[in-house]
């Protein structure tokens, strides 16, 4: 008890930072906390004793080893990375991040020209950019799908740059067997997203979710450069397989019964104490897999009754989000983890999962300003209610009711700004619980809310910058919408 005390009091100073005094809301603390992120982001890639390109998972060597590359955590950092250079106007930092990206795809060659155990579908390298050879949960298919993800968008800005000769020798070059660094990756996954593979916790073999939904983008990305890239033939290939990873989500992974998206079905392999399947990297699916036209917007009700019945469940567990002085809940990977870092003594919640949590709400807020219209549905209409009563709001909904922005503009603004308001709540339980110094470790405490686990996590950083930036849109949305009225 008298640790948790300590632990709220500390966390509490996190936030107190300005000397003003004054409380800080979630978006101020989220902007500051970003110019944090960027520079710890940065002391990541390519630090002393690693490889030029390698995204360490984070400095920390011991309890547990982080000081390795993992494509996954690799290819969702750089896309930050180049977020970043594709919004900035300083000369001096647009280089740095043009470098990184460069570094990152010579790393990236030389890890698919690697003698790796799982080929392509290796999770894992030595800082140094060898080979890691010990046992690990192999393959992990994602991997590939990221990478690819990551580098179409980049390959996608070279061509605006006019840039088409280091695309075409590089990065996607119609010809067959494949050579350059995304067609081989679109290749790999076009060949392999039928097979099992582990899920993004490196625990569970089978078809997963995440995996699935992140395939299913690099192909619909993929379809599209390769149209770019006169190789309409392989366009054509690769939309055919984005079809087939969607019916088999729709088929084997949404649980409309049971309000949930499912993250593993034919398990093969792995931990079998998981019996809710029930997991927080559904909702990472849902973002890092999100396309243009996607059949699970963020703002869907599947979606929503996700993050519903996984926020109840993770509050019943955590004694930390037992708080009623506390708000917001802290999100981890599923019911029944037990990784703690160090050893396998219980599962905690992850900053990261919190950030995606608030990122996806404050994507719905947005989505649903633009849409101008949203249903309520029995799936959805107990989460709507709570969200407008944590926020103080009048408005209650029917679980079947379409409301428009044009006919009842109330309900629907109010509607829009529970949903951003919720998506505050979730960065308050990280502010309450970060560094003083706004550094941000893997997990949290269940028990004493302190930082736990790996130290300054790379993909914690990330998270920071892809939430800030949903919070920002949703931010401008609601100006928009409230200025129309
Ligand atoms: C380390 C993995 O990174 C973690 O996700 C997993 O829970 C443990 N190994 C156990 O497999
Ligand atoms: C364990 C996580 O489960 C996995 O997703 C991640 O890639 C590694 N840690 C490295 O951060």
């Amino acid at each position: 008890m008298q640790r948790f005390t300590r632990a709220l009091v500390l966390g509490l100073t996190g936030t107190l930072v300005t000397g003003s005094g004054a409380p800080r809301t979630a978006s101020s603390w989220l902007q500051s906390e970003s110019n944090i992120a960027v520079t710890k982001l940065f002391d990541n890639i390519s630090p002393a004793g690693a490889k030029q390109g390698v995204v360490i998972a984070s400095p920390q060597l011991t309890n547990p080893d982080y000081f390795y590359y993992w494509i996954r955590d690799g290819a969702l950092t750089m896309q930050v990375v180049l977020n970043l250079y594709k919004q900035s106007s300083d000369a001096t930092s647009k280089a740095k991040y043009k470098q990184a990206l460069e570094d990152y795809m010579n790393l990236s060659q030389a890890n698919q020209n690697a003698p790796a155990i799982a080929g392509l579908g290796e999770p894992k390298f030595n800082a140094d950019g060898s080979d890691y050879t010990g046992s690990w949960a192999r393959p992990q298919n994602d991997g590939p799908a990221l990478r690819a993800i990551t580098l179409i968008d980049y390959a996608n800005q070279l061509l605006a740059e006019n840039n088409q000769t280091e695309v075409q020798s590089r990065l996607y070059a119609g010809e067959f067997p494949a050579t350059t660094i995304i067609k081989r990756d679109l290749e790999y996954v076009a060949h392999n997203w039928m097979n099992a593979s582990y899920d993004p916790w490196e625990e569970i073999e089978g078809t997963n979710f995440y995996t699935l939904r992140v395939q299913r983008k690099a192909m619909i990305v993929g379809a599209d450069l390769a149209n770019k890239m006169n190789d309409g033939g392989a366009a054509v290939y690769y939309q055919q397989q984005a079809t087939q990873i969607e019916q088999a989500i729709e088929e084997q992974l949404e649980d409309y019964g049971n309000g949930l998206l499912v993250p593993t079905a034919n398990r093969v392999a792995g931990i079998d104490y998981k019996t809710s399947n029930m997991d927080a990297s559904t909702i990472l699916g849902v973002l890092h897999g999100q396309t243009a036209n996607d059949p699970l917007p963020v703002s869907s009700e599947l979606v929503l009754s996700t993050i519903y019945k996984l926020t109840q469940t993770f509050q019943k567990l955590y004694p930390i989000d037992q708080r009623a002085d506390l708000p917001g809940v802290a999100i981890g990977r599923y019911p029944e983890d037990r990784y703690a870092g160090a050893d396998f003594t219980g599962g905690n919640p992850w900053v990261l999962l919190t950030f995606a949590f608030a990122e996806t709400l404050y994507k719905a807020s947005a989505e649903i300003a633009q849409n101008g219209s949203m249903t309520v549905t029995p799936l959805t209409v107990d989460f709507y209610n709570g969200i407008l009563a944590r926020a103080s709001l009048p408005t209650r909904v029917g679980a079947a009711e379409t409301i428009t922005a044009s006919s009842n503009s109330t309900a629907f603004n109010d509607i829009v700004h529970a949903l951003a308001n919720e998506a505050d709540s979730y960065v308050t339980k990280v502010m309450y619980h970060a560094n003083p110094d706004g550094s941000l470790s893997e997990q949290i405490d269940r028990n004493s809310g302190f930082m736990t686990s790996a130290a300054n996590l790379t993909w914690n950083y990330a998270s920071v910058l892809t939430a800030e930036t949903a919070q920002q849109s949703a931010q401008s949305r609601r100006a928009l919408s409230v200025s129309n009225h």
